[in-house]
């Protein structure tokens, strides 16, 4: 039975009290909150069960870790509902990424998803592997044994510099702090901005201000630069932003297809950087943690590099199968997304309840990741769970890093053959362990990061 599945139609599921505008009430609710969304949600989940709902500032919200309602809204009735414009967390992805793929709706969300798809097709994602390792064995080369680095940082950087040279060939060295300070500003935006109005002059305002206008100058003069050359040159690059700038839509009614507009480039561009990056930097933080705290099963990682590489450079066509379910079992325990957020475009079925049209529904990807029911002592690192006859069995709907349906992430291949080859190049060379006393704290945010960096001393192999 599901999350009182055997309840008629139209009755609430049980949950807390409402939360309403008073701002001293909402600033407690959400300083409780933000402290450990997760232990947070998950008492609410222990006293309510699977599905609960609640009312916030008078939008209807239902919250759900059940696997077979996040297969459902997700997928089964995908088309019952949109990504959320309003909000606070909506509010502040839009201001940052404007109308982009992560963030648009209906039909428009369905041209720029069909524009952009053949950029991220199987042939074009494995030539991208080369520049991938490349810019890993930079780094491995920057890297000296016994040194004390935060891990965490040095991901971010790369998997940074690898979104801008793969996808826009942009060497963002003289950028990449601004790029990075900007960026930095925006996830960190939160606290009093999210309860105060927007025209208030507090800092944090100001900075995330000051960070949209560097981003935005970078990329419209990476667009700009671009538009300038011929259209058979462009073709000739073959990057996604010249893709992009070529991509038409199909022809309307009228005959006409358009081509991106200079703000919708933008717009598109923008969220493939901050899409494209993060995730994949969050999933390799956690892994190196995972495989210093597990030095099984990190020697089962360098048994497999050395009997498939003897050395040698990776490849796109080299199977790594252990780091495939090391890094799927990295991203269960430590999904860099945690929720997925939806609002219903219409009244809709959900777990035996109807949910109104305009309701907030919020899946939590990480609570079901960590359920016994479906993940037998949920807490434990055990990549095999990942075997093909073992993932064959899992629960529907219980795994979802990447999201599902029509909406599943566009960049799943891209991000799992680049965590792959820097995981495989950099774990050739060096094994990293925790610098002892180092705390470790999930921090839930657009992505989950370690709350304090991940402090980490590099040993030669
Ligand atoms: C480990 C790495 C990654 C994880 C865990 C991840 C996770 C996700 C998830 C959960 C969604 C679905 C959100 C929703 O349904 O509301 C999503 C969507 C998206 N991701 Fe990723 N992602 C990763 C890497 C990437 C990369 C490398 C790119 C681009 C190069 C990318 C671009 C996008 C875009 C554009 C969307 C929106 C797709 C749409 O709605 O049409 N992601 N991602």
């Amino acid at each position: 039975m599901l999350g009182g599945g055997s309840t008629p139609l139209n009755t609430a599921p049980p949950g807390p009290p409402p939360v309403g505008n008073n701002p001293l009430a909402l600033v407690r609710y959400l300083r409780a909150f933000r402290r450990d969304p997760i232990a947070f949600v998950g008492d609410r989940f222990e006293r309510y069960g699977d599905l609960y709902a609640t009312t916030f500032r008078g939008t209807p919200l239902y919250v759900t870790r059940h696997p077979e309602h996040i297969y459902d809204v997700l997928v089964t009735r995908g088309n019952d509902y949109s990504k959320p414009e309003k909000g606070f967390g909506a509010r502040q992805l839009r201001r940052f990424l404007g109308n982009g793929l992560v963030t648009s709706n209906s039909d428009f969300w369905r041209r720029q998803r069909r524009m952009i798809n053949p950029a991220f097709g199987r042939k074009r994602i494995e030539a991208l592997a080369a520049p991938m390792t490349a810019h890993a064995r930079a780094l491995r080369d920057r890297w000296r044994a016994g040194e004390v680095r935060d891990v965490g940082a040095d991901m971010m950087g790369l998997t940074l510099s690898i979104v801008a040279k793969t996808l826009f060939v942009h060497d963002p060295d003289g950028e990449r702090d601004r790029i990075a300070g900007a960026l930095d500003t925006f996830r960190n935006f939160s606290g009093a901005a999210s309860v105060l109005p927007e025209w208030v002059p507090i800092p944090s305002v100001q900075r995330v201000r000051r960070g949209l206008a560097d981003v935005n100058e970078i990329v419209y003069g990476l667009i700009d630069a671009r538009r300038a050359e011929a259209p058979e040159a462009l073709a000739q690059r073959g990057d996604l932003l010249s893709a992009l700038i070529l991509a038409t839509s199909e022809p309307d009614a009228s005959g006409a297809a358009q081509a991106m507009t200079r703000d919708e480039l933008r717009d598109e561009i923008l969220t493939l950087f901050l899409a494209g990056h993060e995730t994949t930097s969050q999933a390799l933080t956690w892994t190196w943690y995972l495989l210093s705290q597990h030095p099984e099963v990190e020697a089962r990682v360098h048994g497999e590099l050395d009997a498939v590489l003897g050395g040698r450079a990776p490849t796109s066509a080299d199977a790594l199968p252990y780091i495939d379910r090391v890094l799927s079992e990295s991203m269960r325990l430590y999904p860099p997304v945690t929720t997925v957020p939806r609002v219903a475009a219409r009244d809709v079925e959900l777990g035996g309840y109807t949910v109104a049209a305009g309701s907030d529904v919020v899946l939590w990807i990480y609570h079901a990741h960590h359920d016994a029911r479906w993940w037998p002592e949920p807490e434990r690192f055990d990549p095999d769970r990942f075997l093909p006859e073992r993932i064959a069995q899992a629960q529907r709907g219980a795994y979802t890093p990447f999201g599902a349906g029509q909406r599943q992430c566009i960049g799943k291949h891209f991000a799992l053959m680049e965590a792959r080859l820097l995981l495989a190049t950099l774990a050739q060379r060096f094994s990293l362990r925790l610098v002892p006393g180092h705390p470790v704290e999930k921090l839930v945010a657009v992505t989950m990061s370690p709350r304090h960096g991940m402090r980490m001393t590099l040993h030669a192999r």
